[in-house]
């Protein structure tokens, strides 16, 4: 039996999931694949490798560190996408493979990353960026062979959906922020969520993989939800509409465009079903029309699996003898 050896960078509410999902699945795994997995090192900002001496960071990990695989789950830098992005050239560099649940890389270097990974012989994976463990990516990679994809939109930031889910009901804002943290559905500081900043980061990774359009988040035009009153969401529903915060990305002229706004969705339309952390994607291709894919109620566990169906995949093409692009 072959043992691919691990190290995670990050080892919070994701980490440990994804841990926990490999010691429940190490038996099925070794009988379908002949194959186990050793975590070599485990890395926290305040701890260091907690298997391995605590003066260890990320990059003394990523750089020098003997293993096969590194899993990259530290947080998101949505402005720069650092330091996730130094961590990821170090592993690639070394032509070891990567799998990403950082959004943060895919929105500021996905290009450069991916043709690192080709030209070192290795893979770089980042199913969970989007959607979690939803297969996005894996869809248009795998399954829509030969479509080119002409437009993609959607709903993906859960934060700003409960903050207008809750306006509907005519919560203050200060009241809907505080309510929302006690749940955890709205971070401590919920700016990069309600200016948009979040969603922008979503639709430039989507776009970057899906349209090859070596975007930053920065150069899409983005709108937020701080201006949204009560008074908006009345005249939306006296109008039969709801208001959501809607990505979008598209092709014009040979360029491609991305923008993220609040929108007035007729309630008919199936946009305004998604609530709370739910979230959905449409995306148009040119030979199979436009096809749509909603995540339902999302746990920490779906995270975890869309960085062990990256994993699996890692596994599978080995045994294929097949380098991803
Ligand atoms: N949670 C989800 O459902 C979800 C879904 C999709 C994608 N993601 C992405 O997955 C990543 C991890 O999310 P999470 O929810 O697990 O975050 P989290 O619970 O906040 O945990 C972050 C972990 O990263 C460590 N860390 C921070 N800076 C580091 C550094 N420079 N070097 C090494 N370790 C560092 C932290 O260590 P300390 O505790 O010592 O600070 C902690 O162990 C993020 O990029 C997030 O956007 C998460």
């Amino acid at each position: 039996m072959q043992t691919i050896k691990l190290a995670m960078l990050g080892y919070g509410n994701a980490g440990k999931a994804f841990k926990d999902l490999l010691e429940e699945k190490a038996e099925a795994l070794a009988e379908a694949y002949d194959t186990s997995f050793e975590f070599v090192s485990i890395v926290t900002k305040s701890k260091g490798d907690l298997l391995g001496s605590p003066n260890d960071t990320a990059i003394d990990v990523a750089q020098n560190a003997d293993y096969d695989v590194l899993i990259e789950l530290t947080p998101l830098n949505i402005m720069t996408g650092q330091p996730a992005i130094s961590h990821i050239e170090a592993a690639l560099s070394r032509g070891k493979d990567v799998i990403t649940a950082n959004k943060g890389p895919i929105a500021h270097a996905y290009k450069r990353l991916a043709k690192m990974a080709q030209q070192n012989g290795c893979s770089f994976l980042y199913e969970t960026t989007v959607m979690d463990g939803t297969p996005i990516f894996n869809l248009v990679h795998d399954t829509l062979k030969f479509c080119m994809v002409t437009e993609v939109s959607g709903i993906l930031n859960s934060t700003t959906n409960f903050i207008l889910e809750e306006m509907e009901k005519g919560f203050p804002m200060d009241q809907i922020l505080e309510q929302g943290r006690a749940i955890g559905f709205v971070e401590a500081d919920p700016l990069m969520d309600i200016e948009g900043y979040d969603s922008a980061g979503k639709i430039t990774a989507l776009l970057n993989v899906l349209m090859d359009a070596e975007m930053t988040p920065d150069q899409v035009d983005r709108k937020g939800i701080e201006e949204i009153s009560y008074k908006d969401i009345k005249d939306a529903a006296s109008k039969g509409c709801k208001i959501k915060l809607v990505c979008k990305g598209w092709r014009e002229h040979g360029k491609v465009y991305g923008r993220v706004a609040p929108e007035y969705i007729p309630l008919t339309h199936l946009y305004s079903t998604i609530n709370g952390t739910s979230s959905i994607l449409s995306i148009t291709t040119d030979l199979m029309g436009k096809l749509t894919i909603i995540e339902e109620d999302p746990e920490i566990l779906q995270t975890a699996y869309g960085v062990f169906s990256d994993l699996v995949r890692i596994v599978e093409m080995e045994e294929d003898g097949v380098i991803e692009e």
